[in-house]
C-alpha cells in the first residue's frame, strides 16, 4: 500500500479480493460492532454493487476503485446531511481533478463526478440517524480508473485511462482520495459550512448555463441552475422564478 499522509481515514484498511458490495459489507460491519472511525473496506471484485435509486454499479474486476469510509458525523443534524455529501462530492472531485489537470471536472447535482458530459464516479451515502444526529455513515465511493470498455446499459461512462490514456496504480489514486476526504471531513467537522457550500457551487455541473431539464411528469423546460438548498434542493430558475426539486423530481436533458 501506498504510504498514506493521513491521521485516520484508510488507517485501518479492509482488502477483499471480493465482495457483493463494500457497503453491504460495512452495514454488517456497523451492526456487529463499531469499526475504527475512517476504516476503508474496499474490494477488488464488487458483482452486487449498488448505486443510487436501486441501481447498480458495474465495474470491471481490478480495474478500478469500489470502497466504502466508516464514519461518526455525530455532530451534524440529520437535516444538514447534505453538507455531508457536499463534503465528499468536493473531495472525490479534487481527487480526480488532481489526476485530470487539464480537464473540466464538475459535480453533477447530487453527487456524480463528472469530466466534461461524462461520468467517471459515483457516491452512495448511507446514514444511520441517532436522535436527530448522523450517527454513523457509509460513504461508498465508485472511481472508473482503468477500465476502457462498458455495458451498454452504462450511461455515458469514462474513466481516468479513458481520459489521459495512460493507466494508474490504483493504490496512488486510493492514496489522493484518502487524503482528500480527510481534508473535507475536517472542515466539516469544524464547523465551515457555508465554506463547503461556496466550493460545492463553484465546482456544480451546468451552474449558470441554460440547460433543458425534464420534469417526473415528463413536462421539459429550459432553465437555469442558480443553486442548491440547504436540505440539497436543485434551484433552477426559468420563466421569472425559481423551481426547487428533490432527487429524481427532474433530470437533464441537454
Ligand atoms: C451511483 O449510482 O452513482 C453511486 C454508485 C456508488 C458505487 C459505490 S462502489 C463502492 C460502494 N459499494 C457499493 O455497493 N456501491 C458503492
Amino acid at each position: 500500500m501506498q504510504h498514506l499522509n493521513t491521521l485516520f481515514v484508510g488507517k485501518v484498511l479492509l482488502h477483499f479480493q471480493e465482495l457483493d458490495s463494500t457497503n453491504s459489507h460495512a452495514q454488517e460491519l456497523l451492526a456487529k460492532s463499531k469499526p475504527v472511525e475512517g476504516t476503508i473496506v474496499l474490494a477488488s471484485a464488487q458483482p452486487q454493487g449498488r448505486g443510487q435509486h436501486g441501481s447498480r454499479w458495474e465495474s470491471e474486476p481490478g480495474k478500478n476503485l469500489t470502497l466504502s469510509l466508516i464514519l461518526y458525523p455525530d455532530f451534524l443534524p440529520a437535516w444538514r446531511n447534505f453538507v455531508l455529501n457536499k463534503a465528499v462530492s468536493l473531495a472525490v472531485r479534487d481527487c480526480i481533478a488532481a489526476f485530470l489537470p487539464q480537464k473540466n471536472v464538475a459535480i453533477k447535482w447530487p453527487n456524480d463526478i463528472y469530466v466534461g458530459d461524462k461520468k467517471i464516479g459515483g457516491i452512495l451515502i448511507q446514514n444511520t440517524l441517532q436522535q436527530s444526529v448522523i450517527a454513523s455513515t457509509i460513504i461508498g465511493i465508485g472511481l472508473n480508473i482503468n477500465q476502457t470498455q462498458f455495458s451498454a446499459a452504462v450511461p455515458n461512462p469514462t474513466s481516468l485511462q479513458l481520459e489521459s490514456g495512460n493507466e494508474f496504480a490504483l493504490e496512488i489514486v486510493l492514496a489522493a482520495l484518502a487524503e482528500r476526504l480527510e481534508q473535507y471531513y475536517l472542515q466539516l467537522r469544524a464547523g465551515n459550512w457555508e465554506q463547503l457550500n461556496t466550493f460545492y457551487l463553484q465546482r456544480l455541473y451546468r451552474l449558470g448555463t441554460n440547460s433543458v431539464f425534464q420534469r417526473i411528469d415528463g413536462t421539459v423546460f429550459r432553465g437555469v441552475i442558480t443553486g442548491i438548498s440547504d436540505s440539497g434542493r436543485l434551484q433552477i430558475s426559468h420563466d421569472d422564478f425559481v423551481e426547487t426539486f428533490d432527487l429524481k423530481e427532474v433530470s437533464f436533458v441537454h
